[in-house]
C-alpha cells in the first residue's frame, strides 16, 4: 500500500470490534517510533505518548473521553501529548548533535539561546510547539496503522482535567488527542465517505483578486 492508498483507505470507524485485535506493547512501540520520523521545529521532537492497553485503564480513559465507546472497544489507545518544555531538554538534545558532529559547541549555545528567546515566558509559542509536531506524528501513526490493516479513531472530546488527574500527566504536557487503534466493527458499517470541501472552498492563489474566504 502506498501513501496515496493509505490516505484514500483511512476512515474513522463508528465502532470497533470489542477486543477484536491484539496489539503487543512492542508492536505499538514500533508503530510510534516509525511515526516519530515526522518533522518538528528545530528537530525538538516535542511529542510524548501514553499507551493504554489494559482493560481497566481503558475503562478509566473511557470515562475521561465522555464515554466514547471506541475507547472501550479499542485494542489500544495512544494519548498523543505535546511537550511545551521540549526546548528545556536542550542540553541532552544538543549534546547528541555535538557528539554526532552535526554542530559545534558554539552553534549549540546559540541555538539554546534562540530557543530561550522564543519560548521562555511565551505561552502561545510554547502551545504551538506542543501542538504542531504531535499532529504530524499522529497523522503518520494513522497512515502507518492503515498500512498494517489497523483502523484508527482520533478523538479530541475528552475531559482534560480528568485525563491529567487519572493518568498523572504533568502540566508541561498538552494532551493533544487520543488515537484509538482497533478492528472496525462489522455490525456498524462505515458511514458513506464524507464530502470534502472543494478547491474553491479552501484554496486561494496569489494571483486571484481576493484572498479572502
Ligand atoms: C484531531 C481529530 C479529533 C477527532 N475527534 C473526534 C471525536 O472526539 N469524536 C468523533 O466522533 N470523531 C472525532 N474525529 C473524527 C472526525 O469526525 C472524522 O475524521 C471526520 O468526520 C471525517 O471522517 P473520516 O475520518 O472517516 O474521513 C476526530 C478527528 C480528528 C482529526
Amino acid at each position: 500500500m502506498n501513501v496515496r492508498d493509505a490516505i484514500a483507505r483511512r476512515r474513522t470507524p463508528q465502532r470497533f470490534e470489542p477486543d477484536g485485535l491484539l496489539l503487543s506493547r512492542e508492536a505499538i512501540e514500533a508503530l510510534i517510533l516509525e511515526a516519530c520520523q515526522a518533522p518538528s521545529e528545530d528537530d525538538l521532537q516535542p511529542w510524548r505518548f501514553l499507551v493504554v492497553r489494559d482493560r481497566a485503564r481503558r475503562e478509566t480513559l473511557y470515562e475521561c473521553a465522555f464515554r466514547d465507546p471506541r475507547v472501550r472497544e479499542a485494542a489500544a489507545v495512544i494519548v498523543v501529548c505535546g511537550d511545551s518544555r521540549a526546548w528545556e531538554n536542550a542540553r541532552s538534545l544538543l549534546g547528541g548533535r555535538i557528539r554526532d558532529g552535526l554542530m559545534t559547541e558554539d552553534e549549540a549555545r546559540a541555538m539554546e539561546a534562540a530557543w530561550r528567546d522564543l519560548y521562555e515566558g511565551r505561552p502561545w509559542e510554547r502551545a504551538l510547539l506542543a501542538l504542531r509536531g504531535p499532529c504530524f506524528v499522529a497523522m503518520n501513526l494513522i497512515l502507518l496503522a492503515t498500512e498494517r490493516g489497523i483502523a484508527t479513531a482520533p478523538i479530541f472530546r475528552f475531559d482534560e482535567a480528568a485525563l491529567r488527574g487519572n493518568f498523572h500527566i504533568s502540566d508541561s504536557l498538552i494532551p493533544v488527542m487520543l488515537v484509538c487503534l482497533g478492528l472496525p466493527s462489522t455490525r456498524h458499517p462505515p458511514r458513506p465517505d464524507p464530502p470534502r470541501l472543494t478547491a474553491s472552498d479552501v484554496i486561494r492563489h496569489e494571483d486571484m483578486e481576493t484572498l479572502e474566504f
